[in-house]
């Protein structure tokens, strides 16, 4: 599924008509599926006024709709009939003899249904379809159910969009309760679907759409198996009001993202134990969600992610269904990823690196962690890829890593390597700047390491120069295997910004987009908030 994102209802009514006017100069007699609701009238009324401007020519064009209410007058204000005669057939040259739509009026729906699929078949299929798509999944009237009837078909309405369409009617009493609808099989024989969502309203119905699997309780999750799907939509229904979660050994931190403005932060202490962390998320989230309209969750944790359940090392999530065990408490649409992926893509959506496609995120603390993303998307494996602090860049004589191997890259770049590296050599050189510092200080940390640089210190220095040729190194391996964009660098050692920077650019032997994180740990709560 090819997914176009636009600013506005605006815009996205101006993509879709355009597409549509491109199918008609492609094939001038194209038999198009049609929507009705709210979401097509812009696209309808652009698509009228290229008509008026001898743009485009609907004189060939044979139109199907996808639906009509069960029973109901065609001559019913809110009948799908009058719609399209209202909002487009009497604003363009279609001949009527070419418009069809699912008879309301007739005796024998059974019947009808069956003449209409024969219909479709024998102008020769559905060259382009339209689609809009309800708050609860539905494409057409194909309602969630168990199992779909593939086939036009006469179908019950549920609750759900007997009150979403009651805004068009006197009152709810007055929608009809049953439709004839174009079936699932129907509608994914179009040789081309065009799905359009605008509004927060459709946020949560999108984000089931692109991270559920194919199910029949997400009827339009079935355009997933179509090869020529283009979903549509405007910022409100891709990105909805959002809170990111970041879950961190010391705090929990919360980020409110409405498309892409950060409306609300705020961090409380992670408390010990797996149910306190999920009571304290509960808490937050209820206490903010009416007042931000909030309608997704998205939630960062370290470790790994194995069928739902978490292996945290340094959490108390031991196997634990962090994603059930939130969504069965609040009623809103929640995901989990890593915390490092949730940073990568905090990066390439709200940092300085936003204008890159393919990112990777190595972050240098107490390991070395990171994130990888391509297309945009975080890089899912079911092995745990990503994992680049431990590719071995000393494979003799390396140091031994707790994961079982030796030479890994964090045991030379990571902070705390730094930290560790530089302590050694200061007590082998009791003479030098830093021995001297950290004896005076009583500690050795990533401050004192740049203090004793500054003053010349030349233990360091050597130290120093080594970090950064490792670091090099690492850098150019995974410029060789993404091929990213931009590598961008966070935790404690780039706090020093360009006294890491310029050394690591004129080690680097190949010309790398290099950037210092400017959301650092803010990326995590940012990314989590878009997952
Ligand atoms: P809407 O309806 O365009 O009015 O939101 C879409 C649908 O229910 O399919």
């Amino acid at each position: 599924m090819r997914i176009i994102v636009c600013k506005n209802y605006e815009e996205l009514s101006e993509k879709a008509a355009n597409i549509v006017a491109s199918q008609l100069t492609l094939k001038p007699d194209s038999v198009i599926g049609r929507a009705t609701g709210s979401t097509p009238l812009g696209m309808y009324s652009k698509l009228a006024e290229m008509n008026k401007s001898g743009e485009i020519d609907f004189s060939d064009v044979i139109s199907f709709n996808l639906d009509e209410y069960y029973p109901i007058q065609k001559e019913n204000s809110q009948s799908y009939d009058k719609f399209m005669k209202d909002n487009l057939f009497s604003k363009i040259n279609i001949k009527p003899e070419n418009t069809h739509i699912p008879n309301g009026e007739a005796t024998d729906p059974i019947k009808e249904c069956d003449e209409y699929e024969r219909l479709i078949k024998e102008n020769g299929g559905i060259d382009l379809q339209i689609l809009g798509i309800g708050q609860n999944g539905h494409i057409g009237f194909n309602e969630p159910d168990a199992s779909l009837s593939s086939r036009t078909h006469l179908t019950n309405l549920t609750e759900n969009t007997i009150k979403a369409n009651s805004r068009f009617f006197a009152s709810s009493d007055e929608v009809p309760r049953q439709a004839l609808t174009m079936g699932i099989a129907t509608i994914l024989k179009a040789r081309k679907i065009i799905l359009l969502a605008n509004g927060a309203n459709k946020s949560r119905v999108v984000s089931e759409l692109l991270n559920d699997g194919i199910n029949t309780s997400v009827p339009a999750t079935l355009l997933k198996t179509h090869p020529d799907v283009i979903l549509i939509c405007d910022e409100d229904a891709y990105y909805g009001t959002r809170l990111g979660v970041d879950i961190g050994g010391t705090d929990i931190k919360f980020a409110v993202v409405d498309k892409k403005e950060v409306k609300f932060t705020d961090k409380i202490k992670t408390p010990e134990n797996a149910d306190g962390i999920v009571n304290a998320i509960c808490d937050k989230i209820n206490e903010i969600k009416d007042e931000y309209k909030i309608k997704n969750v998205g939630i960062g944790t370290p470790g790994e992610i194995k069928n739902g359940l978490i292996y945290a090392s340094n959490l108390p999530f031991k196997g634990y269904p962090l994603e059930k065990a939130v969504s069965d408490k609040i009623d809103l649409f929640v995901t989990v990823d890593n915390d490092a992926n949730c940073a990568a893509l905090g990066e390439i959506i709200f940092g300085s690196t936003n204008d890159c496609d393919n990112l990777v995120l190595v972050t240098l603390g107490t390991g070395i962690g990171g994130g990888i993303i391509m297309n945009r998307q975080i890089c899912h494996t079911k092995n745990n890829m990503g994992e680049i602090g431990h590719f071995i860049i000393k494979p003799e004589n390396g140091r031994k890593c707790p994961c079982g191997q030796e030479g890994c890259w964090e045991q030379y770049c990571s902070s705390n390597a730094l930290v560790k590296d530089v302590g050694e050599a200061a007590k082998q050189n009791k003479d030098s700047i830093i021995y001297k510092l950290m004896t005076e200080k009583g500690t050795l940390n990533g401050e004192i390491i740049f203090e004793a640089l500054d003053m010349g210190c030349e233990v360091t220095k050597a130290v120093y120069k080594k970090y950064i040729f490792y670091l090099a190194r690492g850098i150019e391996s995974l410029a060789n295997i993404f091929g990213p964009d931009c590598i961008v660098l966070a935790g404690g050692v780039t706090l020093q910004g360009d006294k890491l920077l310029a050394p690591l650019k004129a080690e680097l032997k190949k010309d790398i987009r290099v950037e210092i994180s400017t959301l650092q740990r803010n990326a995590g709560a940012l990314g989590a908030a878009m997952l």
